[in-house]
């Protein structure tokens, strides 16, 4: 019997290229991550600096060792914590191995695997506003970042952190504004004002309207732009997805914060 140490050498000695893959190990399937560096480029960073849209924040450079054990770590905090995240199996200089928890929510929608996803968005709206209850933020929640397995939803993929200076609150607006772009992106037809709304029932962070709100009319110029229907198709896909979302989430009254 291979220890799962020899599994993985021989599979990178084969393909020394890998950064993540899955393997079987006594009828189980787990998957191996490797220590590779985060950052963003200097175009993101001045991007943001004009818009601050939350797509774009920069992400902390870190060297392939920060990374790992920054990623690793915090599955690890998250995971006593009870947030649903892959069980870490084991850490080591080059990778670390955590247990797989099924398909990503993105291949499950493109595969029309779903029969009920309305109630599997709520779901995911109740497990980030647990996360964030927490003081915590993902950093990465879109669709293709969250799994499904035996009826049960989990996150993954949780390299990327932040300028300390950035509040939690942004990067938690940050989260849920991924979330609903990344539905949005997949061609998921979904009231977002509905998701938005249960959010802030269960974390009472009435903020976050305000936030969409500002967010709008930081980009209302482009907005506008974007309505001249002949420059719809040259702006690209994104900034209409970001444009939709907005203009849906516009519809939220603002919150008089007295009240
Ligand atoms: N624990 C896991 N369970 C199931 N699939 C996983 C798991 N970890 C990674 N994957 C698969 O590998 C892909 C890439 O892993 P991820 O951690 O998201 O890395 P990246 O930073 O490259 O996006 C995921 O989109 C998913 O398909
Ligand atoms: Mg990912």
């Amino acid at each position: 019997m291979k220890s799962m140490k020899t599994i993985i050498d021989e599979r990178l000695q084969k393909e020394p290229k890998l950064e993540i893959f899955s393997i079987e190990y006594e009828g189980r399937k787990f998957w191996v991550k490797r220590a590779r560096k985060t950052g963003s480029n200097l175009l993101q960073h001045f991007v943001y600096m004009l818009t601050k849209i939350p797509l774009v924040t920069p992400v902390e450079h870190k060297n392939a060792q920060e990374a790992l054990k920054f990623e690793s770590s915090k599955i690890q905090e998250l995971y006593d914590l009870s947030i649903p995240v892959p069980k870490v199996i084991e850490v080591s200089k080059e990778y670390f191995i955590i247990e797989d928890c099924g398909p990503t929510v993105q291949n499950l929608l493109r595969k029309n695997l779903l029969d009920n996803s309305t109630a599997i968005f709520e779901n995911i709206i109740i497990q980030l506003a647990a996360l964030h209850n927490l003081g915590k933020f993902h950093g990465g929640s879109l669709i293709k970042n969250i799994t499904y397995k035996d009826e049960k939803l989990y996150f993954i993929d949780f390299e990327e952190s932040f300028d300390k200076k950035i509040d939690i609150q942004e990067l938690q607006f940050r989260d849920l504004f991924l979330f609903l772009f990344s539905l949005g992106k997949a061609k998921i037809e979904v009231n977002y004002t509905t998701l938005v709304n249960q959010y802030i029932d269960l974390t009472h962070n009435k903020d976050m309207i305000d936030k969409f709100h500002k967010l709008a009319s930081k980009v209302s110029t482009l907005m506008k732009l974007v309505e001249n229907k002949s420059l719809w198709n040259i702006v690209g896909t994104d900034t209409q997805i970001v444009y939709k979302l907005l203009q849906d989430i516009q519809k939220v009254p603002s919150l008089d914060k007295n009240q």
